[in-house]
């Protein structure tokens, strides 16, 4: 009778081994399938005193998009939360050993959490949450979220930039649900550059900062991830600093074509042109703040140079027109111009002005000289042709005597030319090389400027 009590017990014990099991053991003796109201809405603790800790952990994956003009931030990471149910544990023991389940999102209480600077939420929907022996739960979210950060660009395109994403509560405050951080922040940022795209940002850092927040008589507990992403600027230097600064060169350079006649106004018209769609695209990227980026105003003060000098040619077609019109320079021009601001540029005008001047009076002289000398190789020449037989060598003498007369009708246009350049041309060039240097040292300037709030 023994024998056979002691071989039940140990059939039992075989056959309790050999007992199978499945999740919904679990699941219907918990009844979390049931849609029951008690577990769906309300908080899930046995004394309503106590506070919920949830615990996040946020993963960096991706910066997909940075609006500079609306100042948006799209980005992609992941949100794990973790918390605690004590209406939901068992014994693993009674099931076989079962420890974890997934139960459907829907049937069980989840933290209202939400992000306080998002626009747009394009995430996935999470259909399970894990949820174990003792009653923790883990939910794990792939956040794809569009929310707003005030980027400051004064440094753009070499500029960094730090965007708050602020998880909070909408309806638990403090007293019902805390947050806190799952890891530290040297963690998260070690993990998560691990895991992020670089594209034009590369992430530099993750912060992480808890607080409490009071407001409307309520508090309300935050959990701030700082995230600091630096701007990769070679796309940028490729198409937009390197020809913006070649076109600043050409139109340096322009200064160095002759001043008169107008092809280095339209010349530099041209560059002008092109400078102004590069401003295009510069404009395509900033935002309409008060505070432009150092790039802006570098450009700005590019374009405003390059007008400047397009008037300056102006005025010099204008004076070399005045020359032939109206030789006489007005007296206070002469003192400022070829004076002062000769001596200041170190340009020596008196001398040539007075080279001019001798140049001038022996041109003069020459033009006075000029109809009788000719006249009298005409005659000469006549009566040499009215010998009948001409010897060779006066045939040669005549030749000579032609191409002298060629020769000194150049040299005497060339005189006049050089009498042109009068004192309106001179006024001209100092104008010219006092604007050529003013832009050199405006360009230069604010490209040192430029420089060192970049390498700031
Ligand atoms: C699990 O459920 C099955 C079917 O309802 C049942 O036969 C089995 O005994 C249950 N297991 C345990 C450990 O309760
Ligand atoms: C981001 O959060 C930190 C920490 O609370 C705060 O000091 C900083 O001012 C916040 N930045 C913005 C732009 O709100
Ligand atoms: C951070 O990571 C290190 C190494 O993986 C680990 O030992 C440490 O426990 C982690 N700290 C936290 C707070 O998670
Ligand atoms: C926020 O308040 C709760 C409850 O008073 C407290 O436990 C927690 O430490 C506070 N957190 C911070 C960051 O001050």
């Amino acid at each position: 009778m023994l024998r056979v009590l002691v071989l039940l017990y140990l059939g039992c014990v075989v056959i309790q081994c050999q007992e199978m099991c499945g999740y919904y053991n679990v699941t219907d003796a918990l009844g979390v399938l049931e849609q029951s109201p008690r577990l769906m809405y309300l908080r899930p603790v046995s004394d309503w005193k106590k506070p919920t800790y949830v615990t996040l952990d946020v993963t960096m994956r991706a910066v997909l998009e940075m609006d500079e003009k609306l100042q948006t931030l799209k980005t992609l990471m992941d949100l794990e939360m973790i918390w605690g149910n004590q209406l939901l544990s068992w014994e693993p023991g009674d099931f076989c050993g079962i420890s974890r389940v997934s139960v459907p999102e829907s049937t069980v209480w989840i933290p209202d959490i939400f992000l306080s600077e998002i626009i747009e939420d394009n995430s996935l929907d999470v259909l399970y949450v894990h949820l174990y022996h003792d009653g923790t739960m883990k939910r794990t979210k792939t956040l794809n979220v569009l929310t707003t950060c005030s980027l400051n660009l004064y440094k753009f395109p070499f500029d960094s930039q730090k965007c708050n994403l602020t998880f909070g509560l909408s309806t638990n405050p403090v007293g019902d649900v805390i947050l806190s951080a799952g890891s530290t922040a040297e963690n998260i940022t070690l993990v998560s550059k691990a895991l992020f795209n670089t594209g034009e940002w590369a992430l530099q850092n993750i912060n992480v900062f808890l607080t409490n927040i009071s407001k409307n008589g309520e508090t309300w507990s935050k959990a701030i991830y700082q995230i600091s992403i630096r701007r990769a600027p070679m796309m940028y230097v490729i198409n937009l600093i390197i020809p913006a600064c070649l076109l600043v060169l050409v139109d340096v350079a322009s200064m160095f074509i002759p001043m008169a006649g107008g092809e280095r106004l339209g010349f530099k018209i041209t560059v002008v042109l092109g400078f102004s769609v590069l401003l295009l695209i510069l404009n395509d990227f900033l935002p309409n703040t008060d505070n432009p980026p150092i790039l802006g105003i570098f450009c700005m003060v590019c374009l405003v140079i390059m007008i400047v000098s397009i008037i300056d040619s102006i005025f010099i077609s204008y004076m070399l027109h005045l020359s032939t019109v109206h030789p006489d320079v007005p007296a206070w021009l002469k003192l400022w111009v070829l004076k002062r601001l000769a001596f200041l540029l170190r340009i020596q005008t008196k001398e040539r002005a007075q080279s001019l001047a001798v140049q001038v009076d022996e041109n003069k002289a020459a033009n006075e000289k000029h109809p009788n000398s000719s006249e009298l190789m005409n005659q000469s020449s006549k009566q040499v042709s009215n010998g009948n037989k001409d010897t060779t060598e006066i045939k040669l003498l005549k030749k000579l005597l032609r191409e002298l007369l060629m020769l000194r009708r150049h040299l005497i246009a060339i005189k006049q030319e050089e009498e042109e350049n009068s004192e309106w041309h001179m006024v001209a060039f100092v104008l010219d090389r006092f604007i050529l240097i003013l832009y050199l040292l405006i360009v230069t300037l604010i490209a040192v400027a430029v420089v060192v709030v970049w390498a700031a």
